[in-house]
C-alpha cells in the first residue's frame, strides 16, 4: 500500500500537551505516535476479535417516560454477565444520568451499548472501548 501523508489542523495547545506527552512515551516523531493512536481506536472496533477489555457506557434519559426505567434496567440484566457496576445520577427532575462499566468481548460490549443507545428516550448515549488496558504499561 505504501505509505500516504495527509494534514490535520488542531489548535497548538491541543499539540503542545500531544508532543509533551509523546516525548515522555519515547517516540521519536509524531508520526509514530499518531500510526499508534489510530491502531489502538482500530482494536476498539469490531476488528479485535475474541480479546476482552472494559469498556464505560453513558447515557442521560428521562425518567418520567413510562417504562423506561424499566427497559433500561432489564437490559443490564441480561447483558450475560457483562455489566461490572453502575452508577445512577438524579441530574434533575427528569433527566439521569447513568455510567455502566463494562467488561466483556468487544463486539458483544458494542452490540449491548448500541441497544441501550438504541432505546427511545435515550439521548446523549457514549460509549469508551478500553481494550487491554491491564497490558498498558
Ligand atoms: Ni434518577
Amino acid at each position: 500500500m505504501g505509505v500516504k501523508r495527509f494534514g490535520v489542523s488542531i489548535p497548538g495547545e491541543l499539540l503542545d500537551k500531544f508532543d509533551a506527552a509523546i516525548e515522555r512515551k519515547g517516540y521519536k516523531n509524531r508520526s509514530e505516535a499518531i500510526r499508534d493512536l489510530i491502531r489502538a481506536s482500530l482494536i476498539g472496533g469490531a476488528s479485535s476479535g475474541g480479546r476482552r477489555g472494559v469498556g464505560v457506557l453513558s447515557f442521560v434519559y428521562d425518567h418520567s417516560i413510562p417504562k423506561l426505567e424499566k427497559t433500561l434496567t432489564a437490559i443490564q440484566h441480561e447483558s450475560g454477565g457483562m455489566v461490572v457496576t453502575s452508577m445512577h445520577v438524579h441530574l434533575d427532575e427528569r433527566n439521569c444520568l447513568e455510567v455502566v462499566v463494562l467488561r466483556g468481548k468487544p463486539r458483544a460490549m458494542r452490540v449491548f451499548a448500541d441497544r441501550v443507545r438504541g432505546v427511545k428516550g435515550v439521548k446523549h448515549g457514549s460509549f469508551s472501548p478500553m481494550l487491554g488496558v491491564t497490558d498498558l504499561p
